[in-house]
């Protein structure tokens, strides 16, 4: 009753209130709480990016220095997760890893799993948490207080976990597709050099990340930590209303994410750009695409029309890294697929210009394999899932269930006909 429009894609339905991250799509501006994202592309680095998008300001010396510090921390992850990974098939998708390690996760920690309350109540009791003994009922539903420090801490505490451990069951993910050991996080690494440490290091002592590609690592986390509402934003938020614990939200989140129109497009983008080859084949290419056989990987976006004020930081964080790597081969085909869609009337009609994912060409420099790009969008995205939630969950009012109503055209009532009457 009173349901008239089927919001199809929800192009028009704005679900949240949000102080998080402000995106005007036909200026091209993006903005984290305020804050240009040009300028953090130039000043800031990842975590104190991080800060900024989860608690709103951003923070002091000693803030940034001590979340630094707890985030890092937290990037251990028990040595049962080693049998975990080993547990896939020798060429499973590590985003198909890495979405099932973020539930996983949750199986560990008791206050996110009814059926370790026992030791929750056991913990507590000795202080390594800091429930209210009412607290203990079910995941979500009573942890979560708005003014409650009790509830802060327990989120905090979970925002920290999944950050920290968000790049060391990434690296896992990439190790075991190689059949090398696992990497103990080091120490005295940042978040992005701590990363890369855990992928590559083969064992040579003093090893150091290569601090270009360091940088430019952490430019384009910072460049992916939020994007609004977008479609595994959403997922999480979505999931989290139901009160589950933080850790099944970013797993449903991280599931969005894999997707080709979303988080898999950075990948998809390189298997298109092989698939085209040289520069000459690219008008061809562009036919298929408008008889709609083909999909311009990394062009479109639903909020942005005019153009994605994070294409231009990828392409001055390309310059940098190819001085380091080389120029990739693709990159021609490329720049001829960007410049002949750009005057092209399909394209300029649509309003579809590059958007964020022709990262995809730095991540192939660094040689990242093909399939480990999406994760590289979702590990620093975490950051904004759980910037989101965090906002969810104590907004005022408490959280309501996210149950959107359908149109119904299917039949009407009809007589059940047993198996053998049918026609
Ligand atoms: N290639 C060809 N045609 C396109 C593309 C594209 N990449 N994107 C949109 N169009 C066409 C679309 O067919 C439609 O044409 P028509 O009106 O004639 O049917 C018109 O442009 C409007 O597009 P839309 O489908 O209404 O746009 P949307 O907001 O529903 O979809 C999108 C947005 C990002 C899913 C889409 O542009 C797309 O599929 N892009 C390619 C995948 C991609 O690069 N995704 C990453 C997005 S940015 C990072 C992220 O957020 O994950």
């Amino acid at each position: 009753k009173g349901l008239r429009i089927a919001d199809k894609g929800y192009l028009n339905t704005a679900v949240m209130r949000s102080e998080i991250t402000y995106i005007d799509g036909e200026a091209g501006i993006l903005r984290y709480r305020g804050y240009p994202i040009e300028q953090l592309a130039l000043h800031s680095n990842h975590l104190e990016t991080a800060y900024l998008l989860l608690y709103g300001s951003l923070p002091t010396k000693d803030q940034a220095t001590l979340f630094e510090e707890e985030v890092l921390h937290h990037g251990v992850v028990h040595s049962d997760a080693e049998q975990f990974f080993r547990s896939f098939r020798y060429d499973a998708h590590p985003m198909a890893m890495l979405t099932s390690a973020f539930a996983y996760l949750g199986s560990y920690y008791a206050e996110a799993n009814p059926s370790l309350q026992g030791m929750y109540i056991l913990s507590s009791l000795l202080g390594w948490l800091t429930p209210g003994t009412d607290d203990i009922l079910c995941t979500g539903q009573t942890l979560y207080t708005k003014g409650s420090p009790e509830s802060l801490a327990i989120m905090d505490k979970q925002i920290l976990r999944l950050i920290g451990k968000a790049t060391t069951l990434a690296a896992m993910a990439y190790r075991v597709r190689q059949g090398r050991d696992f990497v103990t996080p080091p120490t005295g690494l940042s978040y992005t050099g701590s990363f890369l440490y855990q992928m590559d290091h083969l064992g040579q002592e003093n090893y150091v990340p290569n601090p270009v590609l360091e940088r430019a690592l952490d430019v384009l986390f910072l460049l992916h930590a939020d994007h609004e509402l977008n479609a595994s934003s959403t997922t999480v938020l979505q999931t989290g209303s139901s009160l589950v614990d933080p850790y099944s939200a970013i797993a449903a989140g991280c599931a969005s994410l894999y997707g080709p129109l979303h988080g898999g497009a950075n990948e998809a983008v390189i298997r298109m750009l092989i698939s085209i080859g040289k520069p000459e084949n690219v008008p061809a290419f562009l036919e298929a695409v408008k008889r709609r056989e083909k999909v311009l990987s990394g062009f479109g976006h639903r909020v942005y029309k005019t153009s994605d004020p994070r294409s231009f930081i990828v392409r001055k964080t390309a310059d940098e890294v190819f001085k380091v790597t080389g120029r990739d081969e693709l990159l021609e085909t490329a720049m001829a697929l960007h410049d002949a869609a750009m005057k092209d009337e399909y394209f300029t009609s649509r309003k579809l210009a590059p958007n964020v994912d022709f990262c995809g060409l730095i991540y192939r420099a660094m040689g990242f394999p093909l399939d480990f790009f999406p994760v590289l969008f979702a590990v620093p995205r975490v950051v904004g899932w759980l910037a989101h939630w965090r906002q969810m969950m104590l907004q005022d009012g408490g959280v309501k269930i996210w149950r959107p109503r359908q149109i119904y055209v299917g039949e009407g009532k009809r007589e059940y006909v047993p198996v053998d009457q049918r026609v």
